[in-house]
């Protein structure tokens, strides 16, 4: 099939580059210049695990362009990976799906073949109904479901291991309602291999925020236990492998520490949150899932006080800027707040992180950025766990006071004092 990709960053290389690999020919769109040629040049615009292989594996089966006339015409199926950000208030902000939308109306003005756009970008139940299809309608003076296809079809995909996402998915979700739409789609996606569950849009919309609803409240459903584990004594690592041996309920995404981050589950929880607000709905649960989230990386502080009650003038180390392991992303992580907070105590930061260094410093120039995790250990007076890379399981933390939020078992072993944020 041949394939357009509106939107060249995190899920819209991985989908095409996939798409390109089960034999699809796939031309990229972006507005931005240096990605097109980063990717011209077989480069992946973003840092993915396994990504550069194949996309130099498959170099003939795409290349990225400006021009959505090009693309558009020359394709069968377009899919929006537009990003999708937050406004100041957490609603989710459609500026990029609404240009994406005209502009794609605009070139259908002037197809004459069948072609179908497919949301991937995460929306709001009722965007792909009420926003793009009226946006591209508009443009084209075509009628949606009959001129041309629309459908919604969410993404799943985790960051660092995103290309292994993208070919063993736990499940595929096809919003649709036209079935010329239909039956394209599940042509397209014949090669993955699991189970397919086909919707209305609206509900493929849904099911993309209630999964990330429900994960998110899982890590502070887990946090929350945690917090009362520890001041019971108990190991809340030992509570969850107990617990997750129900089948009912499952052991993953049960990691208790400092909260969740990226670019995702806070944004869209919280968008969600508005979305409900605004239909007169109060979500209680929801949002005592982002008070737990914000409170939880300040308990690594209050740890430390415990230790070192007058913070002020103190070296603190933390280890770890990203927003999890693998990944230099350091959207929402909570190594943000966790710095804010020592920043407000007087503290002398000494911060590491293996690939996040570079991105975190444009927000904290004014911290010491070490060359090395052993520097920070060398140079500070307690030590912060933020982020649980697996190098940080190979330093020597003997003699030192180690507040850990993401449960290292070698700094647990060796540390002078050490405190784990749940456990
Ligand atoms: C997530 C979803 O998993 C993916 O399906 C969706 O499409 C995009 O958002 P991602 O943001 O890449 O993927 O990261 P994920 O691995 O899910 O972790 C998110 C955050 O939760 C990280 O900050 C991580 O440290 C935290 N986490 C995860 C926990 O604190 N405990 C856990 O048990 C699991």
């Amino acid at each position: 099939m041949k394939i357009s990709i509106i939107g060249s960053g995190y899920v819209g290389i991985v989908t095409g580059i996939g798409f390109a690999e089960l034999n699809n020919e796939v031309i990229f769109v972006d507005v931005d210049e240096n990605k097109v040629d980063l990717i011209n040049s077989g480069k992946p615009p973003i840092y993915e695990k396994g990504l550069e292989e194949l996309m130099q594996k498959n170099k003939e089966r795409y290349y990225a362009t400006m021009d959505y006339d090009e693309a558009i015409m020359n394709t069968e199926v377009t899919f929006v990976c537009v990003g999708t950000p937050s406004k100041e208030d957490g609603s989710i902000d459609l500026k990029y799906v609404e240009s994406a939308s005209k502009a794609i109306g605009k070139v259908l003005a002037n197809k004459k073949d069948f072609h179908i756009v497919v949301v991937k970008s995460t929306v709001i139940p009722g965007t792909t109904e009420d926003v793009v299809k009226p946006i591209i309608e508009k443009k084209s003076g075509k009628k949606a479901f009959e001129d041309f296809g629309l459908a919604m079809n969410p993404e799943f995909l985790r960051e660092g291991s995103a290309v292994n996402d993208f070919f063993n998915p736990d499940r595929i979700v096809i919003g649709v309602k036209d079935e010329r739409t239909k039956s394209i789609l599940e042509e397209l996606y014949k090669p993955l291999n699991c189970p397919k569950l086909v919707t209305d849009i609206k509900t493929a919309e849904m099911i993309k925020y209630a999964s990330n609803a429900f994960l998110a409240t899982k890590i502070s459903f887990a946090n929350e236990i945690g917090n009362i584990c520890k001041k019971l004594g108990i190991d809340v690592y030992n509570v969850f492998k107990g617990v997750g041996l129900d089948h009912r309920i499952n052991p993953a995404f049960f990691k208790a520490g400092i909260g969740f981050g990226g670019s995702c589950f806070p944004k869209d929880v919280k968008a969600l949150i508005r979305k409900a607000e605004e239909l007169g709905e109060e979500p209680k649960i929801l949002k005592a899932v982002i008070e737990v989230n914000e409170r939880q990386p300040l308990k690594l502080i209050e740890l430390l006080k415990k230790h070192i009650p007058n913070l002020r003038g103190k070296k603190i180390g933390v280890l770890g800027l990203a927003f999890k392991p693998d990944t230099d992303d350091i959207r929402e992580s909570r190594a943000i707040p966790i710095v804010e907070a020592l920043l407000r105590e007087g503290v002398e930061i000494i911060a590491y992180d293996p690939k996040a260094i570079d991105n975190f410093r444009k927000l904290f120039p004014q911290i010491e950025y070490a060359s090395s995790a052993e520097d920070v250990i060398a140079k500070s007076d307690a030590v912060l766990i933020v982020t649980e890379w697996n190098e940080f399981e190979k330093l020597n933390y003997n003699g030192k006071i180690v507040v850990d939020g993401r449960r290292v078992e070698k700094a647990m072993r060796e540390a002078k004092i050490y405190e784990g944020v749940c456990w």
